[in-house]
């Protein structure tokens, strides 16, 4: 049974809720008894997920001009509040050598996974959260403190998110907590190209021996986005498995970075 945390009676905002971790953490928020609105840009994904949720959506990209003062009024509209926003959307393009990286694609993804959660914190400070107080949640990743191969675009942007939660979470303080969760591999779309190739190796070089479920990151969004978390502002909670500790077991990762290393350039 899922805790409700005090988020009974809530509203919350999860980008890129239509599926993967994003999904999960919009299931876990609506368990806990909170109204819960969507995005992605699939507008079929999005009127499903909102369906099966009992909440609402709004299809567009993160990234789109307009797109969150839109979706803070809808959900001002409908649910008259707007306690929780989790910062879920993101694109691991473009892969490869950073020398290469086209300038459209960079800058994409800055939009996307930076600029995007700044304007939606904005757009939910002045909206709501600056009188009412609330919660956000980013969801970084556990690679955004150290390079790996062909992901530099992904980690630059991702290691900005990660120090625009702690800059939130100080300027934003005591009304509304800003954290982070930073998941390691996770089974889900975006990281398939790395865990399907042979799952049994992935998760032999973790030492809690499997890779994650999108709903072991969703329990931790939960926890942050909820008075359990009052005291806990500026932190990052990683849900990893044990990667960053895996040295310690004997596994290196060399599975891991191989595959990141095979991915075709796009
Ligand atoms: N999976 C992992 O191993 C892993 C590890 C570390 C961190 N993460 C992070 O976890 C978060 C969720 O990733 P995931 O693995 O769950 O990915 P996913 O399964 O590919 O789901 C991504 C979700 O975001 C939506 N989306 C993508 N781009 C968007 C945009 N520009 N605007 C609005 N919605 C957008 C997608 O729907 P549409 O395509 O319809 O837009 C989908 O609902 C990301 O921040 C990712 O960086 C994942």
């Amino acid at each position: 049974m899922t805790p409700s945390y005090g988020l009974q009676g809530k509203a919350a905002v999860v980008t890129g809720g239509t599926r993967g971790i994003g999904r999960a953490v919009a299931g876990a928020l609506a368990a806990a008894g909170a109204r819960v609105c969507v995005t992605a840009r699939d507008p079929d994904a999005v009127r499903r997920a909102a369906a099966e949720l009992g909440g609402i959506g709004l299809a567009g990209s993160v990234a789109d001009p307009g797109h969150p003062e839109e979706l803070t009024d809808l959900v001002l509209r409908e649910f008259g509040r707007l306690d929780v926003l989790v910062n879920n959307a993101a694109t691991n393009r473009p892969y490869g050598p950073l020398m290469e990286a086209p300038d459209t694609d960079w800058r994409e993804a800055f939009a996307v996974n930076v600029q995007a959660p700044l304007r939606l914190v904005q757009c939910a400070w002045h909206g709501w959260m600056r009188e009412h107080g609330g919660a956000v949640v980013n969801v970084c990743t556990e690679g955004a403190e150290h390079v790996g191969p062909r992901v530099g675009a992904y980690g630059t942007t991702k290691a900005a998110l990660l120090h625009l939660t702690r800059q939130l979470a100080g300027e934003l303080a005591p009304r509304v907590r800003v954290n982070s969760v930073s998941p390691g591999l996770v089974r889900t779309e975006m990281a398939r190209f790395v865990w399907e190739p042979g799952e049994a190796e992935a998760a032999a070089e973790l030492p809690l021996g499997r890779i994650g479920e999108p709903e072991d990151v969703a329990r931790a969004v939960l926890w942050l986005a909820s008075d359990a978390a009052e005291w806990v502002t500026g932190a990052d909670l990683l849900v990893d498995g044990g990667t960053r500790v895996r040295a310690a077991s004997g596994a290196d990762g060399t599975v891991l970075r191989a595959r990141l290393r095979g991915v075709p350039e796009v």
